[in-house]
Parts: structure tokens; sequence; C-alpha cells
């Protein structure tokens, strides 16, 4: 799979090349994923683990590791914490000893779940935090205890990431550049060209946009780069809605719904991911709005089932939020603390703009 991606991304970064310019606490990992999808992850990784035992990897397999997640429904979480269970088996630890637990969107249960996590002596924790201003705390709780720690898919802010690097600790943060997601997402629209998404002649966009969770970095930043695109390019826009979807599909429904009801005017429904866009698909369509023809609807993620509507054009495009490699990089983070190396405290990864030329690519990728 790694492999594939990597083609993808080379193939990407070369056609953006050319386009230059366009711009409970204690559950284990069974409770995580069902008992069947864990076995057959056992199954497929046993060969790999086996090769990485023989590599000198082989102490691993006795490592424990703690993996707080935010919300276990959230869609790209979830394949975010697959591939991270199946990439730890696959570098030879035991998933009985990869155990992944759900805050249910509630800070105080994750920080719970971590004093448990600590108390029950693992080796390292994998931290997807509730709120990213938690984290001073929950750092503070993982070096009191001697614990590396890797954070991952919400950064804390630039203060607490100093404050790992003047301590030397061993807490380091991977994600992407949210930044480049709603750049991407704004260049689809532009790339269109004002002429075409300019439905009422007024020279301007008029836009609705859904963000994700508001003390979220990823939400703040693509609502403010997708439009920024717009801007940087000359378009004029017009916001006639900004609204909280907290990355919901079905909270962006009904957003959607009664904004449209509101303002038939909408050419664009920028939303800070696919899920809140399938859910914006639903209401563009129930309103018998005919996205590419009378409206256009971006998002973030490239779940299958936008890339999928990005195929038969119901979606305009999405950006891939690439959950392999940062599944890997937390992994190969957390591996390096566990073999006594070092980290650089972010890590960074590219996202990729995903319009109907190559979300075929993208689907094949990811499935
Ligand atoms: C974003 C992702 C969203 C949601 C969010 C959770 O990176 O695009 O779909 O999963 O993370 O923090």
């Amino acid at each position: 799979m790694k492999k594939k991606i990597v083609s993808v991304l080379t193939v990407a970064m070369l056609s953006m090349s050319m386009l230059a310019g366009c711009s409970s606490a204690g559950n284990n990992a069974k409770d995580a994923v069902n008992t069947t999808e864990n076995e057959a992850v056992a199954d497929v990784a046993k060969e790999t683990a086996k090769q990485a035992a023989d590599a000198g990897n082989g102490s691993l397999i006795d490592k424990k590791v703690g993996v707080c997640i935010y919300q276990f429904s959230d869609n790209f979480m979830t394949l975010f914490r697959n591939e991270l269970l199946s990439y730890f088996v696959a570098q030879g630890f035991s998933a009985d000893n990869i155990t992944i637990v759900d805050a249910a969107n509630d800070q105080e249960t994750q920080t719970k779940q971590i004093e448990e996590f600590i108390a029950n002596g693992v080796d390292v924790l994998i931290i997807n935090p509730v709120n990213s201003s938690s984290a001073d705390a929950i750092t503070d709780l993982a070096v009191g205890a001697n614990i590396p720690l890797v954070y991952i898919n919400r950064e804390p802010d630039a203060d607490e990431e100093q404050r790992w690097e003047d301590n030397d600790w061993n807490v380091c943060y991977v994600g992407c550049d949210a930044r480049q997601s709603g750049t991407y997402q704004g260049e689809i629209i532009v790339d269109l060209g004002l002429d075409t998404v300019d439905l009422n002649g007024d020279r301007k966009v008029q836009y609705i946009m859904i963000e994700g969770d508001p003390e979220n970095i990823d939400a703040q930043y693509r609502t403010d780069f997708s439009i920024k695109a717009l801007e940087d390019a000359g378009i004029k826009v017009d916001c006639l809605e900004d609204e909280v979807g907290n990355w919901d599909q079905a909270t962006a429904q009904q957003i959607v719904a009664n904004a449209l009801e509101s303002h038939p005017e909408t050419e664009v429904v920028f939303c800070n991911n696919d899920a809140m866009a399938l859910g914006a698909l639903k209401s563009i369509q129930a309103a018998g709005r005919t996205v590419g023809s009378d409206i256009y609807l971006v998002g973030v993620d490239a779940l299958s089932e936008a890339l999928e509507d990005v195929i038969a054009g119901t979606m305009t495009g999405t950006v891939f939020n690439d959950h392999f490699s940062q599944a890997h990089s937390a992994a190969d983070a957390a591996i390096n603390y566990l073999t006594g190396g070092k980290n650089d405290r972010y890590i960074g990864c590219d996202y990729i703009k995903v319009t109907a030329d190559n979300a075929q690519e993208i689907l094949d990728a990811v499935k």
C-alpha cells in the first residue's frame, strides 16, 4: 500500500508542477476495530512481523502502545487509527499490545484514559487530543511519567511545541499543514474560472462555509486559506453564511439545507472536510440543485465516497489528507523513541489536490 501511495504522490507532484500557477478507558485494540478486522490484520502482518523481528526489531513485540483518539465516529480518524494499528503490527508489535481508546469528544474522559495508560505502564503514547489547548497538561502527564509522546492530527500551539524543544523532551507532532489543504480547495474553484462559478453574473463568488471544530487549527486554516486563494487570484467573494458543522455529516446536512433556503444565490459550498461535504451534497440535491452546473462543492480528506462523487461529478473536488503517511510517520516516530532515537518536534506531510482528473487514481490507491 505504501508503495502505491508513493507512486500516486509522485504522479500527483508531477501533475501539480505541470499545473503550477493554477494553483471507556482500558478498552484494548479489539474494542477499537472489530475482532475479525484485527485477526485479518494480524494474519496479513505475521510474515512482515517475522521479517521485522529478523531485522532486529524483535524487542518491539513486547512494547505497549497507548493510543488516544478524540472520537471514534470521525470518518477520517477511523481510517487513521486502523492504518496505525495495521502498520504497528507490520513493524513487529503485537496487536494485543496496541490499545486504542475513544474519548468520545470529551477531554476529561481522554485525560482519565491517559492517566490509566500511564498507570498501566505503556511504553509510548500516541495522542489525538480532544482539545489542542489541553496539550500542556497532557505533555506534563507523559513527561512526568517519563513516557515518550507523539501527538497526531490536532496540533498543539507554538508555545507548547517550543517547550518540548527547550526541555529536550521526547514529544513531537505528526500532521499536515492545513493551510495547504485550504489553499487547494480555493484553487479548485479558481481553476474553474470566475465566468463558470459566477452564476448570477455579479463578478463575485457567493459562498457558504461549513467549519469543523472551531478550536481546531485545521478548521481555522481551511476556512481562511480557501477564501484567501480566491482573493489572491483577484476574485471578490461574498460570505453568505459561515457555520460550525463539527466535522459531522448530519450536522452539515442540516446547516446547508437551511442555508440554501435562505440563500438560493449560493454559488459555492466550502466544507472543511468530506464528511460534511457529503452531508452538504444531500441538501444540495434535495434543494434541486446540481453540482457542476448551478453550484460547486469542495471538501477535504478524500474519503472513498467523496472520491466517487468527484468521479461522478457530484462533488467538484476534494483534497487528499494522507492517513497512510501520517499513521506511518506517527508509528515510526514512536519506534524511534522506543529504540533510543530522537524526532523532529514537527513531522509534516503533503496534501494532494483532487479533481475529476486524478480522483480515480487516488481512489485506487486508498482502496
Ligand atoms: C482533520 C480531518 C477531519 C477530522 C479532523 C479531526 O484533519 O480532515 O475530517 O478528522 O481532522 O481532528
